[in-house]
């Protein structure tokens, strides 16, 4: 019995892997391994449940663009992910080769006993050529086959995923005539073709990045607004069915905070009671560096709510999360919301953005200080700044007024801050709003701009073990 194989392995792996899983569980916006100490690269993905176990499949980044690696990855407890290699990669196809894939959704078909993958294909160094392509497999790993990519009724066709409703009718929902409109087909009963395109949903309003859940009989269309890399506010639209002609609709509404808390949706994915929503947080300068969040969805009667949870786990066969508050002693990243960058001391003493957050200084200690303000602190030193100064150093001492801080939530979501500076009055910036690997952070007058506004991230200690199946490359650029 393979599954029985499967739990045994599963289980030694475990073992090996009990410090990636720590008390909290998996920390949103951390970096995630799979059991081999291996970065998971699963981008713009998808969830499937096969038997016991649940798959992952997502885009295999780590030479960023043109990105020709579909990646799989399954867990039967939701927390340890072991890989199952890759599920579909560019050598084993001429068309595979030569494209850049995106965004793969697998469904399960159980007539015929395949499973479907439909992606959105493009060609290897630009944006033009907008296809849909499909690939099927026999075994929930793959190999997929490269079956076809191909022009929906001729129409371009961009970011995508796939919907199976309760009748086992599937729909391949993707972004037409420039990511203007987005389209609804309905798929052959196979899964291996379009039969036809049923709407055009949210005509000219360039919605991106679709993820549909089904709860009590409706429908929930998630899609992101279109500015490539970077984060934007989610919105969310109902109808009965998605056959529902586009009129029908309820009006786009905002979900999560304007910038989706970092975030782009990835899926949805229902487990008994609980709906969880995955959400890529790109690094539009270093692609295979980017990173994912488990959020609970929130769904009932037409209102959808997605809360922010900076830890999760699933433990009793229910999915936990927990909320991070500011306390003495927690140790954070700080990463930038205009760059996703991390505020970072380099050897020097300089302070900067940066994405090198393997090492430790980019790891910060809150520390309450006896007036109520915050420290924030790094191998004994407290980051500070004199009065009349916008530069940031180093000092020794925490009670200094000089390295007082408050933390200014900027949502209701205990998920983005502002940083002020008590002394001076002045608030944690990135200079220039520069967006470049190294640019300085220092003080300046406060004002919305998002390279004042910071999130945290709970640290997590790096594997011990290095990766023995990851493929080669530098963090990929976009
Ligand atoms: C945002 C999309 O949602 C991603 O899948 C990708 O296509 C990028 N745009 C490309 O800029």
């Amino acid at each position: 019995m393979k599954w029985v194989r499967g739990l045994h392995l599963l289980a030694v792996a475990s073992l090996l892997w009990s410090w990636t899983f720590t008390a909290n569980g998996w920390s949103n916006g951390a970096r995630w391994y799979d059991t081999d100490a291996c970065l998971i690269q699963a981008h713009a993905g998808s969830w499937l449940r096969y038997g016991p176990w649940l798959y992952w499949y997502g885009e295999d980044k780590t030479r960023g663009v043109p990105t020709q690696a579909i990646r799989c990855y399954r867990s039967l407890d939701g927390n340890t992910w072991e890989s199952c290699g890759l599920a579909l990669e560019a050598g084993t196809s001429p068309i595979a080769a030569e494209s850049n894939l995106e965004r793969p959704k697998v469904l399960y078909h159980a007539g015929t006993r395949k499973f479907v993958m439909w992606l959105h294909r493009e060609a290897p160094d630009h944006y033009g050529l907008a296809e849909a392509a499909v690939a099927v497999a026999d075994r929930p790993e793959g190999p997929f086959r490269w079956l076809k990519n191909f022009r929906p009724f001729g129409a371009m066709s961009r970011d995508a995923t796939l919907f199976q409703d309760s009748n086992g009718r599937a729909y391949f929902i993707s972004a037409a005539r420039h990511n203007l409109d987005l389209h609804v087909y309905r798929l052959s009963s196979d899964y291996l073709d379009l039969e036809a395109q049923v709407s055009t949903l949210f005509a000219g309003q360039s919605r991106e990045a679709p993820v549909v859940v089904e709860h009590q009989g409706l429908i929930y269309l998630i899609t992101s607004g279109a500015t490539y890399w970077e984060a934007n506010q989610a919105m969310y639209a109902t109808a009965p069915s998605l056959e529902t002609p586009a009129a029908e609709w309820s009006p786009l509404s905002p979900l999560g905070t304007e910038t989706t808390f970092q975030g782009q949706g990835a899926f949805a994915f229902v487990d008994g009671e609980h709906i969880l929503m995955g959400l890529d947080r790109w690094w539009g300068h270093e692609l295979g560096n980017s990173r994912y969040m488990i959020l609970p969805l929130q769904l009932s009667a037409g209102q959808a709510r997605l809360s922010y949870y900076a830890q999760f786990e699933k433990r009793d066969e229910q999915w936990h999360f927990q909320r991070l508050l500011p306390k003495d002693g927690l140790r954070i990243q700080l990463g930038a919301f205009h760059s996703n960058r991390f505020l970072r001391r380099d050897s020097d003493g300089k302070l900067m953005q940066s994405a090198k957050d393997g090492a430790m200084d980019s790891v910060w200690t809150l520390q309450q200080r006896e007036d109520g303000a915050w420290a924030l602190e790094q191998e004994g030193q407290y980051l500070g700044a004199q009065a009349q100064s916008h530069a940031l150093v180093m000092m020794a001492k925490r009670e200094d007024p000089a390295t007082a801080w408050d933390l200014v939530p900027i949502d209701k979501e205990n998920f983005g801050y502002q940083l002020l500076h008590r002394l001076s009055g002045l608030s944690l910036d990135v200079q220039g709003a520069s967006g470049e690997e190294g640019a300085s952070v220092g003080l300046w007058k406060s004002h919305d701009g998002k390279h004042q506004k910071w999130y945290m991230v709970p640290f997590e200690a790096e594997p011990l073990s290095s990766c023995p199946h990851q493929i080669s490359g530098s963090a990929g650029k976009s």
